[in-house]
């Protein structure tokens, strides 16, 4: 009986249309933590609700403890967060042609700093950041050099280029994920309690019978998946690209 691990990899070595949708449970193995697990940036203990907070509102009316937050929870744990096996394989899917596009939750720029090179941050980046006045960009460095809150030249506050809760998603990047998720051959999900929308819904565009979720926790959606596995991201992906790699 082969194992669930030899049955992905062998649908993933035989597929050449592959296109990835992750969230937060992919960086927890380079040192990000997640939102919603127990370990996760909700479960922690802050004056007002962490979801409040990454506001629009919470960031106009108080944007002193809003940059307080984002600079702690946000800006802080990328730092020196590095690509783990799991971005690193995606990274290599690509080069090798089998996987088309990456379509991410995360802002932390890993799945980039893997060597991906189609990724749609469908809920932005923290590695850029814009002037709500002058719409003057700055990079994570520029805001890194201020405390507090960062002020442009112009005067105007900068904020970092994230979708905040009450914001809507870039439409042509949504457009773009559903075309390739529609389109692709085989759709990986991996790291996302799939309970945010827009984003969760984008995979019920997918079209194909290769739906293969990789999870800690288990999701609802493992109901109509055709694989999924419960474990480390990582772990899983290394051990796939060791049988992808020898075939
Ligand atoms: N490997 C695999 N799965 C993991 C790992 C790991 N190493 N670590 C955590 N997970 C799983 C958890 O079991 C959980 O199901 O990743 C999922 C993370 O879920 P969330 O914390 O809800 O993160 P995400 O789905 O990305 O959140 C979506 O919510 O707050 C908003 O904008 C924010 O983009 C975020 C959105």
């Amino acid at each position: 009986m082969e194992s669930t691990i030899e049955q992905i990899s062998k649908v993933i070595e035989s597929s050449d249309n592959i296109v990835f949708f992750g969230g937060a449970g992919l960086s927890t193995e380079s040192g990000i933590p997640d939102f919603r697990s127990v370990d996760g940036l909700y479960n922690q203990q802050y004056d007002y609700p962490p979801e409040q907070i990454l506001s629009y509102s919470f960031f106009k009316a108080n944007p002193e403890v809003f940059f307080r937050f984002c600079r702690e929870k946000c800006l802080k744990p990328i730092l020196n967060a590095k690509p783990n096996p799991a971005h690193l394989a995606l990274a290599k899917l690509e080069q090798m042609g089998k996987l088309k596009a990456i379509v991410t939750q995360n802002i932390d720029g890993l799945h980039q700093a893997a060597g991906s090179k189609e990724v749609l941050e469908i809920h932005g980046t923290l590695h850029s950041h814009t002037c709500v006045d002058c719409g003057k960009k700055y990079t994570l460095d520029d805001v890194l050099k201020t405390e507090g809150i960062p002020h442009c030249t112009c005067g105007g506050i900068i904020r970092p280029d994230i979708v905040m809760y009450e914001e809507g998603l870039d439409s042509s990047l949504l457009e773009k994920s559903i075309l390739y998720i529609s389109k692709a051959d085989c759709l990986i999900v991996s790291g996302s309690s799939l309970v945010v929308q827009p984003a969760a819904s984008l995979i019920n565009y997918y079209r194909g019978n290769k739906l293969i979720l990789i999870n800690k926790d288990p999701l609802p959606a493992e109901q109509y998946a055709n694989y999924y596995i419960h474990g480390k991201a990582g772990e899983i992906f290394e051990q796939i690209m060791k049988y992808v790699d020898k075939n």
